[in-house]
């Protein structure tokens, strides 16, 4: 249709299709945005927000593993932050925030909302919509946000998150039982939530995979051994019940020199002698002495050894059956979990479901994994369970406030008892699952009316940020123009003065250091570095700070 040309309307008639335009009615979601600033909003105020670590609190049980992540602090300057640290690079973000029952579970600006504020949904719209906005950028293309929630919030939510990310990429409304029994409510008794699950980009993401029956305790617990690769379950090669092959009938060599066979001719093992010897030379293969082996030796006498074939967990993980829209998982699940490990807190999470979410993706065992509604820190205790299970090097990163002190004394010391090990009430010991934890707090750097010195002062301050953005934690050198820190073969440095004098004593220990390097340089020109600077280093990455965490800012807060 061709475009009107208003240019020529009289303004009577120009007011008439103002009023038209604005009595129309627009699809999508319409509330009365806040006006009253969040508490969050105030303290932020002509300031920034970074991060301050808490050293008493570092977990250190494995260095070759990676360092996760705990923020106390709102979420929304966590957000902020992780927008510089990880923009694009978290893979799976759960997320719980309060149902907004009506119930105090809602606070806004320190009150809760309760049934009759006459702005209950506004309040919780305009909290929801401005940390998932933020949360949708650091999203991989691939990545997957997963929103629990319950009835009050439902159906706002759908056309919310339909707006934010896009409605082609819901992948779907999961139910989830909550409750086994209960007799609660009006006319019907609620025992359910949901999970809204969308992508950032569906047609990059890869199929979901079904690991329900994988998860469950019982089927876990089968997986008793642990290797280099992870749990694994051991089967014997020995399967009396095969139909006799040619080949898969031959003399195997044990530890102690002696040759075992199947006891009959038309009684075989599962594999054929090539596929043998690969596992064996991959340590897939292993003896046990028994004085029940089903084997024969040479002499055709009982043999001393059994032969099995180890079967590793995540190597089962796909089933090629896709994931209900069902989850039977009720919340019993998860507060029995933390009683058995001392800790009061009626109202987590299963574990169990978070583990399930992050493995229905079928996403690799090296993945970043974020909640910023930690809460008990529930996500956090699922990352560091599967990590046992496969050896894999997924990095949790959790948020919660310190509400009730939940962070400080229910998420923390969950997850320094789920990594060390703990003593159940029983007196039952329970194994560490092993993992390394830092602990941060959201600080500000206030606004100074100069841009040059808000900028010396962020560069100050910024360290942290920089430690988290690169993964590298351990600090080797520590100047009064620069420092230096190094893990797992990569080194970070920063190099914080306005004068270069001290940039050729810092590229002096960074020659003698071997890996991948970066270097963070602080300059005032926002264009960034001087190449003439650094005409003569070789091997080192350059990162100019801190006009780029600045320019992210401003795109936040309008400072
Ligand atoms: C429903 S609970 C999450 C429970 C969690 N899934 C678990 O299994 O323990 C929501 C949590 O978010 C925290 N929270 C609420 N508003 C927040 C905010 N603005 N920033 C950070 N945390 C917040 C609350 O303290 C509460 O612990």
């Amino acid at each position: 249709m061709a475009k009107k040309d208003y240019s020529k309307l009289e303004k009577d008639d120009l007011l008439k299709v103002i009023e038209k335009l604005e009595s129309r009615k627009k699809y999508g979601l319409i509330w009365d945005e806040e006006k009253t600033k969040e508490q969050f909003e105030k303290e932020s105020e002509n300031a920034l927000p970074v991060l301050k670590e808490v050293k008493g609190k570092e977990i250190k049980t494995d260095l070759a593993k990676p360092t996760n992540i705990l923020i106390e602090g709102d979420n929304y300057h966590t957000l902020s932050v992780l927008n510089y640290t990880h923009q694009g690079k978290i893979d799976v973000i759960y997320i719980d925030p309060p149902y907004n029952t009506g119930n105090k579970d809602f606070k806004y600006n320190d009150r809760y909302v309760d049934r009759e504020d006459s702005y209950r949904h506004s309040k919780w719209l305009s909290f929801i919509t401005k940390r998932l906005r933020l949360a949708k950028s650091l999203l991989t293309d691939e990545g997957v946000i997963f929103v629990s929630i319950g009835d009050d919030e439902l159906a706002q939510l759908k056309i919310l998150c339909d707006e934010i990310f896009g409605e082609e990429n819901l992948l779907s409304i999961v139910s989830r039982k909550s409750k086994a029994t209960s007799n609660k409510g009006n006319f019907f008794s609620p025992s359910t939530d949901y999970i809204l699950a969308y992508a950032k980009n569906y047609l990059l993401l890869s199929e979901f995979d079904d690991a329900v029956a994988q998860t469950t305790d019982k089927y876990l617990k089968l997986f008793k051994y642990k290797d280099k690769r992870g749990k694994y379950n051991i089967v014997s090669l020995y399967m009396p019940s095969l139909d006799p092959r040619p080949n898969q009938r031959y003399f195997i060599t044990c530890p102690d020199g002696s040759k075992v066979i199947t006891p009959e001719e038309d009684k075989m093992f599962r594999w054929i002698p090539a596929t043998f010897e690969k596992n064996l030379k991959d340590d897939r293969v292993v003896f046990i002495k028994t004085k029940t082996s089903p084997l024969i030796d040479k002499k055709g006498n009982q043999a001393k050894w059994n032969i099995y074939t180890k079967i590793y967990l995540h190597e089962r993980q796909k089933t090629g059956m896709k994931p209900l829209t069902f989850i039977d998982m009720p919340n019993s699940v998860g507060s029995k979990e933390l009683i058995k490990m001392g800790i009061d807190f009626a109202f987590s999470k299963p574990r169990q479901l978070v583990e399930h979410l992050i493995r229905i993706t079928d996403k690799k065992e090296d993945i970043f994994v974020l909640d910023f509604f930690a809460g008990s820190g529930t996500s956090g205790h699922a990352v560091l369970n599967l990590n046992n299970i496969d050896n894999g090097k997924r990095v949790f990163i959790l948020c919660t406030n310190n509400e009730e002190n939940i962070c400080t004394d229910i998420c923390y010391p969950r997850l320094q008892k789920a990594i060390k090990g703990y003593k159940a009430p029983k007196g039952e010991k329970i194994d560490g699952l092993g993992g390394n934890l830092k602990y941060f707090k959201t600080a500000f750097v206030k606004n100074s009316i100069s841009q040059d010195d808000l900028k010396i002062r962020i560069t100050r301050e910024c360290t942290e940020m920089l430690c988290l953005r690169e993964g590298i934690f351990d600090e080797k050198k520590a100047k009064s123009d620069y420092r230096i820190f190094e893990q797992s073969d990569r080194v970070m440095a920063v190099y914080y003065a306005f004068e270069r004098d001290g940039l050729e004593q810092l590229k002096k220990e960074l020659d003698k250091m071997k890996g991948e390097k970066v270097l963070y340089c602080f300059t005032l020109d926002p264009l960034g570095l001087d190449k003439n600077d650094f005409a003569d280093w070789e091997g080192v990455s350059l990162e100019p700070i801190p006009q780029k965490i600045l320019d992210i800012y401003e795109q936040i807060y309008e400072y």
